[in-house]
């Protein structure tokens, strides 16, 4: 096996950049359950059509939890373990409690994958494919998803706490998280367009629309506008915690650029979204949200540039980790 580790990382030396063979990262491959698997892609699509079908917000849910497990030690299922004896959940952590969904869908498709093929597919790869058809199914762009990741044997309650960014981050704030992932400014923009679907709960974004703005800390989105008016309706300055708010308002369901008309205006749900184009900031940040806002494919096209980038990080190959039977526990 070691053998074949090394293999692979000379010739991705080789091919690098050459060949569409190796990802970026060298270590996940396309075509990984093609002999192994084949019908993998198929039963996971046909059921998240299903799922969504039933709950038309399940499509964000899906993209979230993928997110949410890379950030948290690496794309690689710690977000779908359940707590055993003392290791806690990082369903348990702050920005996960009360707020992920998905998992009973992530459970059922695992399900029909261990009976076409047991111990094979793992849950890390399921999550990557699941959030490519969610993204699909809402009208977004598709890639193809580079696989052969393991699961992980922990989860990281305190990673889960300390690597989600908040939605009340500063700008600066955003930037140094994701750059701790690898992640550069531009795949933050980017990949902040997932908020072109989804919901919000009103603890997320209560801050964002009764905080003031003070002169020395001018933002545009905390003027007392019609919006911040509509939300407030939504969501009282205390209670109903968990009131629902679009996190785009034009197209809730689809996955296409006018999140970023809604940042550009003002009207992104969430601080963290309208940060992106905060009024003192010129340059680059400002020209790549103007740029997705009128031009559809270029957002389309960096996106899957960027969360190809977010699904190879610090992946688990080889002999790391283990498939899991039971995405929600390790393997006794
Ligand atoms: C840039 C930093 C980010 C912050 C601060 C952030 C924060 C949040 C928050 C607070 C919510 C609402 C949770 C709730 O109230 O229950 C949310 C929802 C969502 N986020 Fe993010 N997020 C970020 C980046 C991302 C990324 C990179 C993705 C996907 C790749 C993503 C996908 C989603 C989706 C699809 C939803 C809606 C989920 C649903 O309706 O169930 N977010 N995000
Ligand atoms: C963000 O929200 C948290 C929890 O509500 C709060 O403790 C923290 O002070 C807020 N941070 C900023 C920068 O406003």
């Amino acid at each position: 096996m070691e053998f074949m580790r090394i293999l692979l990382s000379i010739l991705v030396l080789i091919f690098h950049g050459n060949t569409g063979v190796l990802s970026e990262a060298g270590v996940l491959v396309l075509d990984y359950y093609k002999e192994a698997c084949p019908l993998v892609e198929e039963i996971v699509r046909r059921n998240v059509e299903i799922a969504v079908l039933r709950d038309p917000r399940m499509a964000a849910s899906l993209l979230r939890l993928h997110f949410h497990d890379c950030f948290v030690m690496g794309c690689d299922a710690s977000i779908l373990l359940d707590t055993f004896g003392d290791m806690i959940s990082e369903k348990q952590a702050g920005p996960n409690l009360n707020s992920v969904r998905g998992f009973g869908v992530i459970d059922n498709i695992k399900h029909l994958v261990e009976e076409a093929c047991p111990y094979t597919v793992s849950c890390a790869d399921i999550l990557a494919i699941v959030a490519r058809d969610a993204v699909v199914l809402r009208g977004g762009p598709r890639w193809e998803v580079w696989l052969g990741r393991k699961d992980s044997l922990k989860a990281s309650f305190d990673g889960a706490n300390q690597f989600i960014p908040a939605p009340n981050s500063s700008l600066e704030t955003l930037i140094a998280n994701f750059k701790q992932q690898g992640l550069d400014t531009g795949d933050l923009v980017t990949l902040s367009g997932s908020h072109t679907m989804g919901k919000a709960r009103c603890v997320s974004f209560r801050q964002r629309i009764y905080e003031k703005s003070t002169e020395e800390n001018f933002d545009y989105y905390k003027r007392y506008t019609t919006f911040r008016r509509i939300l407030r309706s939504i969501c009282p300055e205390s209670g109903r915690d968990d009131a629902l708010g679009a996190l785009d308002f034009k197209t809730p369901t689809r996955f296409d650029n006018l999140y970023f008309h809604n940042i550009i205006e003002g009207k992104g749900l969430l601080q963290s979204d309208n940060v992106l184009v905060r009024e003192d900031l010129e340059g680059e940040i400002r020209e790549q949200v103007r740029a997705y806002a009128s031009d559809q494919q270029l957002f389309f096209a960096s996106y899957v540039n960027s969360i190809v980038k977010m699904g190879n990080i610090n992946v688990l190959t080889g002999n790391e980790g283990e498939v899991r039977k039971n995405c929600r526990f390790v393997n006794p």
